[in-house]
């Protein structure tokens, strides 16, 4: 058995990092194991122009702790309205992508998208320079079951806009079924997948396991062991589409044990240790580097990282909470022992 694995210093392609007094808890979790990140723009309000892009780089900046290397990689919020031009000023700023949340897909989409043929000036303009569009792949079309939403969306919206801007980069975010995975394969070599820890460890039972498990709770939702297993089929295939995007989601625990739980897992403390289980599981960790330290950058244009971490099989246990400003946060698996730490 593998007693310890080292790794070209990963880098996490979907964090929600929030913002104020949450980054100084989240921050150095996601700065300790991973040199960059690509961070959701979903804040309130949304970012959406190149200049808020640059204050909250700035203020994720200021909570890395001293003596960490850490590069925030920002994103602006797609709204019916995001003017063409503000992606050629995002795209000098430095600003790598844009997000697409169909307006009331999840955790503070209302002002996303409500329909992408309003887009289709800004998506030129993207498709033009070069800068991937990154997708939460979900119908918000109430008629359809919350569980069919992902793949519903990939036959009405996203095949559509793979068709009519063939050569834009797209990402579809945090996967959750065979038929996104499948979709992925297919497209053809601008079009990714990020695959979250918690999709490739839980299937949908999780979530109900001896009683209703709010933590375990995220959008898209889990859903049925056939399609976890296509999601660890396509991560251990060592196909370069697919990579690393915990979707990090951070919640105080009030909100989530709550009447109406916020969706999100926390998983930014021990991702790449989850990430490791995930692998070994399907005797796979020799496709564990690629996929998270090589496949991201790759597709993104980004040179890889030089540096290296370390990986120790060895059983610990996480703690249950942590202290989140007046409240706290529960970690997925918090109180659970892990396989593998990180050194
Ligand atoms: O579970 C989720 N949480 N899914 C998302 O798409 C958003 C995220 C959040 O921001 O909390
Ligand atoms: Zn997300």
């Amino acid at each position: 058995m593998t007693a310890h694995i080292t790794l070209t210093r990963p880098d996490d392609w979907h964090v929600h990092l929030r913002d104020g007094e949450a980054l100084h808890t989240v921050v150095p979790h996601t700065s300790a194991q991973f040199a960059r990140a690509i961070v959701m723009p979903n804040l309130k309000p949304p970012v959406t122009t190149a200049a808020q892009a640059l204050a909250y780089k700035q203020r994720i900046l200021d909570a890395v702790p001293e003596g960490q290397q850490f590069e925030p990689l920002m994103t602006l919020y797609l709204t019916d309205q995001l003017p063409a031009d503000e992606i050629l000023r995002a795209h000098e700023a430095g600003v790598v992508a844009v997000k697409l949340y169909p307006a009331g897909a999840t955790t503070n989409s209302s002002a996303g998208v409500t329909d992408i043929r309003h887009t289709h000036a800004t998506l030129e303009a993207m498709q033009r320079v070069g800068m991937p569009l990154l997708v939460h792949g979900e119908v918000t079309d109430p008629e359809v079951d919350v569980f069919d939403r992902e793949a519903v969306f990939i036959e009405r919206h996203l095949m559509p806009l793979r068709r009519d801007f063939p050569e834009l980069k797209i990402v579809l975010e945090h996967i959750t079924t065979r038929e996104a995975a499948q979709f992925v394969v297919q497209a053809g070599k601008h079009t990714a997948a990020t695959l979250t820890a918690h999709h490739l460890l839980y299937n949908r039972n999780a979530l109900f396991m001896g009683g209703l498990r709010p933590h375990y709770y995220c959008l898209p939702v889990l859903k049925r062991e056939v399609h976890r297993q296509a999601l660890l089929q396509a991560a251990a295939s060592g196909s370069d589409r697919f990579f690393l995007g915990t979707d990090s989601a951070p919640h105080a625990a009030p909100l989530k044990e709550h009447a109406s739980g916020c969706a999100g897992c926390y998983t930014a403390l021990t991702a790449i240790e989850l990430y490791a289980e995930a692998f070994d599981s399907v005797g796979a960790l020799d496709k564990l580097e690629a996929f998270a330290s090589f496949h991201g950058p790759d597709f993104y244009g980004l040179p890889r990282n030089t540096t290296q971490i370390t990986l120790h099989r060895q059983s610990w246990t996480l703690p249950e909470q942590l202290p989140y400003g007046e409240t706290s946060l529960k970690p997925l698996r918090g109180g659970e022992s892990l396989a593998w730490r990180m050194a």
